[in-house]
């Protein structure tokens, strides 16, 4: 059977668009973010009052910034039409793999859907990234268009963004590192039963499994064709992953239930209301002395540029990332003590990866 990847290959003609996606993403997350915050600093700065909303205001009068604004929206565009088109050939390929499968059945995992589930707001109506039809569309009840748009794009994010990892396409990019993290920090854990909470289209879920090859590996996730096609690729793979969907806010899994709680970009995906609820059902679910253990972006307010805010605050308002903000504002130790975990068990740390760091955050539940 082949590998993601190579059935992902570019063509010549879809190689030539994404490259040029990911160049004028290069260019407009470097050179031009970095003449914004020139301009910050010779012009802006002597007015700025403190208040985030009223630079912004200062900003949105220079020509100068607008047209970064037009070219991050444009280049998004872009990046969805170069994607779509890699997806629109791919997609019969794995409708095939999906329904061969679903005909012979799952041989070492599970998956778990519950067609009553009611998607929570403000997440359930929004097209994260601008992702066309966002993560919960299905055209029918087999489409997997919506994981197979997420993760080609997240692949061109990556690039552009200096954080690749260099990991081919439908492979682990940051389990690996969060679990050389986890066990320096935790050298004595050996988890029996892992949870992967908001685990998309599974491709971290397998890189933990892996990681702990004896323990029971469990995903959860609020999509539906996102878990079809992670419970396709580990079946592939011959990881065994129970896929379950549900809300991370509060999950049908009993008190005590994993040793480890992981989340890979999960929270600055969710908003205010639900972080401290996540948090509070993660304590629930940890045995005791068990380990949550979570890696998300560094964009954290009290660690970027006033320029830096501001750029972050247009992504959320115009650009598909609509609780980046509330994130960034979050004091997830704060969140974390509010949610019962002892204040010297939790850690909050920068991470470095590639031109940047990551932040990864949690604590361990007391013995
Ligand atoms: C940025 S994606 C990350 C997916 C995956 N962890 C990865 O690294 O590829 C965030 C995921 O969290 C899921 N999610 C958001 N809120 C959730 C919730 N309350 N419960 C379960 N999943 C949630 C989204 O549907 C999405 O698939």
């Amino acid at each position: 059977m082949s590998h993601i990847a190579e059935i992902y290959r570019a063509d010549h003609d879809e190689a030539a668009r994404q490259a040029f996606v990911g160049a004028l993403k290069s260019h407009v997350n470097g050179p031009m973010e970095a003449d914004l915050a020139k301009l910050y600093y010779e012009k802006l700065v002597e007015r700025d009052t403190g208040e985030l909303d009223e630079v912004i205001a200062l900003f949105e009068q220079e020509a100068q910034y607008r047209l970064w604004g037009s070219a991050v929206y444009t280049s998004q565009d872009l990046l969805w039409e170069s994607v779509g088109q890699t997806v629109d050939r791919v997609r019969p390929e794995f409708h095939r793999r999906w329904q061969a499968m679903k005909e012979s059945g799952a041989t070492y995992g599970s998956l778990s859907l519950d067609p009553e589930l009611n998607l929570p707001e403000p997440i359930g109506s929004r097209e994260i990234h601008r992702q066309p039809g966002g993560y919960f569309h299905e055209a029918s009840p087999d489409d997997l268009t919506s994981p197979l748009l997420y993760f080609s794009s997240v692949e061109l994010y990556r690039a552009a963004k200096g954080l690749g990892t260099n990991a081919k396409t439908g492979e682990p990019g940051m389990a690996p590192l969060m679990l050389k993290v986890m066990r320096e920090k935790f050298p004595q854990l050996e988890p029996k039963r892992i949870l992967d909470l908001g685990c998309g289209p599974g491709t971290e879920t397998l890189g933990f499994a892996r990681g702990f090859q004896e323990a029971e590996m469990h995903g959860l996730e609020l999509s539906s064709p996102f878990l079809r096609f992670a419970h396709l690729w580990a079946e592939e793979q011959g990881v065994a992953v129970h896929y379950r969907q549900g809300n991370a806010a509060a999950t049908p899994y009993p008190d005590g239930h994993f040793d480890l709680i992981v989340s890979h970009i999960l929270f600055h995906e969710t908003s205010h209301e639900i972080l401290p609820q996540i948090m509070q059902e993660a304590r629930r679910l940890l045995a005791p002395g068990g380990v949550f253990f979570n890696a998300d972006v560094a964009y954290q307010t009290d660690r970027i540029t006033v320029p830096k805010q501001v750029t972050n605050a247009w992504q959320v308002a115009y650009n598909g990332e609509p609780f980046w903000r509330g994130f960034a504002e979050t004091d997830v130790r704060e969140a974390m003590r509010a949610a019962g975990f002892d204040n010297d068990r939790i850690f909050a740390d920068y991470v470095p990866l590639g031109s940047g760091d990551y932040f990864m955050f949690g604590a361990s539940k007391a013995e």
